[in-house]
């Protein structure tokens, strides 16, 4: 425990944290609870029990930040009824609002919170909240070019699957992105470190790791890249299931094919953002690839994995993006027939290079290209979820269905979402499941069997 612990009397302290953002800030939460379990606090899912309230937060997207906001006046009323509650405002908006925090620090936010943490100061959260408690606000927010957290072991409560966090940071510096700016330059964990903590997954009986990292591909441990992590990793337990996410297109080599290819329990699906399918747009984005050198590493992905499933993330009214560039990324997309996409109105940000560009694109405009978009990837998922009908797939049985409680969910390799009856199944059995029917989001079949260990898909087997 550490030396400034500071759980007083009867009861341990309760925090409570909300997360928002991409799943690097999913992992850093259970890195922020782990560090504050040690040090005596009991981590609560209800506001209203709690002692610390924290949010870690992103800045992304206008509308990411302007939702936070909205949920510190809500934490504010909390406040007013019981004012011993402290507040925290952690993560990227702590990082990327660091000034405007400080100097607003006796009005608006800078009220309401007692404490803001960038994402690369969360050691000192102990120390914050102990200061906190003793009417000290506290700002930490230096980035470090260090710092990964290796020894910290997450607080995770799945069971089944679990994040970690291989790499942290970002140097692409795409012209429209906040991330360089608030999680600072890309250093790596040890491959060692990362192969540890799959091995201690594996004897708590994990089924599923994603390793994490805004650039998973420029992983590196000395002479060692992040197809040779992918492998360590892959060899530690093959009933894991590995997944990993992001990968930019830059950075895909064919050694990390390759090596999704050569292991049956690395699941057969990439996250591959194109952000455009205008090289004009691409250019002006700074992503370092057009159109055809896309296109061509997904060739000799489809053509080394045949059964692959992708998806991207498409930004529409980028600056200067015309009728002409927006149809480019609707025939790429047509063209490329993802499995899913995220897709986002361009929103700019305050010290990106593109907040220099003019954004030109009428609201109005963004809206219909990216309901244009939608509307197209709905009707590919639903097509490409319909030609699995009457297939059998394996499936990890991961939790109860949202929407019944005699139903699990799961997901295929490809990264589907499966409904079907609970039979005498368990999370973290891996089971044989015959497709029914299908609508664009989830599937919907009936089970088989069960089996411990990854087999070969059932289609490749046959
Ligand atoms: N590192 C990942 C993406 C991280 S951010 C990658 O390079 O693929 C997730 C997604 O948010 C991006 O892929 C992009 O599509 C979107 N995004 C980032 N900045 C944005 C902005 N300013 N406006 C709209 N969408 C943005
Ligand atoms: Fe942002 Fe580009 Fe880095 Fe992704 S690769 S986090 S989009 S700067
Ligand atoms: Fe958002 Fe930060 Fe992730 S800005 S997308 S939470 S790295």
């Amino acid at each position: 425990m550490a030396e400034h612990s500071n759980i007083p009397r009867m009861r341990k302290k309760r925090v409570y944290i909300e997360t928002y953002g991409c799943q690097m800030n999913a992992a850093d939460s259970e890195v922020v609870l782990s560090l504050l379990a040690q040090d005596g606090y009991e981590v609560t899912n209800t506001l209203v029990d709690a002692d610390v309230v924290l949010a870690n937060t992103c800045s992304v997207r206008e509308n990411a930040e302007q939702r936070i906001y909205g949920r510190l006046g809500e934490f504010k009323r909390l406040k007013n009824s019981r004012p011993d509650v402290l507040i925290g405002l952690i993560g990227c908006m702590a990082e990327r609002l660091r000034t405007k925090l400080t100097a607003e620090k006796a009005k608006g936010v800078g009220q309401i919170v007692d404490m803001i943490v960038g994402p690369d100061e969360y050691r000192r959260m102990p120390e914050l909240v102990h200061r906190a408690w003793h009417g000290e606000k506290g700002i930490a927010v230096q980035l470090s070019r260090v710092e990964t957290y290796d020894d910290i072991v997450p607080l995770r409560t799945s069971g089944i699957s679990a994040w970690i966090s291989v790499m942290r940071g970002c140097d692409k510096f795409c012209s429209f992105c906040v991330v360089p700016f608030t999680r600072g330059r890309e250093r790596s964990r040890t491959l060692a470190s990362v192969v540890r903590e799959v091995e201690i997954l594996s004897s708590r009986g994990f089924k599923e790791v994603t390793l994490l990292g805004q650039n998973v591909n420029s992983y590196r441990d000395e002479n060692r890249d992040f197809a040779d992590l992918l492998r360590s990793v892959a060899e530690v337990d093959s009933s894991i299931r590995i997944r990993f996410t992001t990968s930019h297109p830059q950075d895909m080599s064919d050694k990390l094919i390759e090596t999704i290819a050569d292991h049956t329990n690395i699941c057969k699906f990439i996250h591959l953002p194109v952000q455009s399918g205008s090289d004009r747009i691409l250019e002006l984005m700074n992503r370092t690839y057009d159109r055809a050198r896309y296109l061509g590493l997904l060739y000799r992905i489809r053509t080394r994995i045949p059964d692959v499933s992708l998806s991207t993330d498409i930004i529409t009214g980028f600056p200067s993006e015309t009728e002409d560039d927006h149809q480019k990324t609707m025939e790429l997309m047509e063209h490329v027939r993802y499995d899913g996409a995220f897709t986002f109105k361009y929103s700019p940000r305050e010290n990106t290079p593109a907040f220099k560009m003019l954004d030109d694109v009428p609201d109005a405009i963004k809206t219909l290209r990216i309901n244009e978009i939608i509307d197209q990837q709905q009707k590919i998922s639903l097509q490409k979820n319909q030609e699995m009908v009457n297939h059998t797939y394996e499936v990890l049985v991961e939790s109860e269905s949202k929407k019944s409680p005699v139903e699990w969910q799961g997901r295929t390799d490809g990264n589907k979402m499966v409904v079907f009856p609970k039979g005498n199944f368990k999370a973290g059995d891996y089971i044989t499941v015959k497709i029914l029917r299908a609508n664009s989001a989830t599937l919907f079949g009936s089970t088989e069997k069960s089996h411990s260990q990854i087999e070969l898909p059932i289609e490749e087997a046959a």
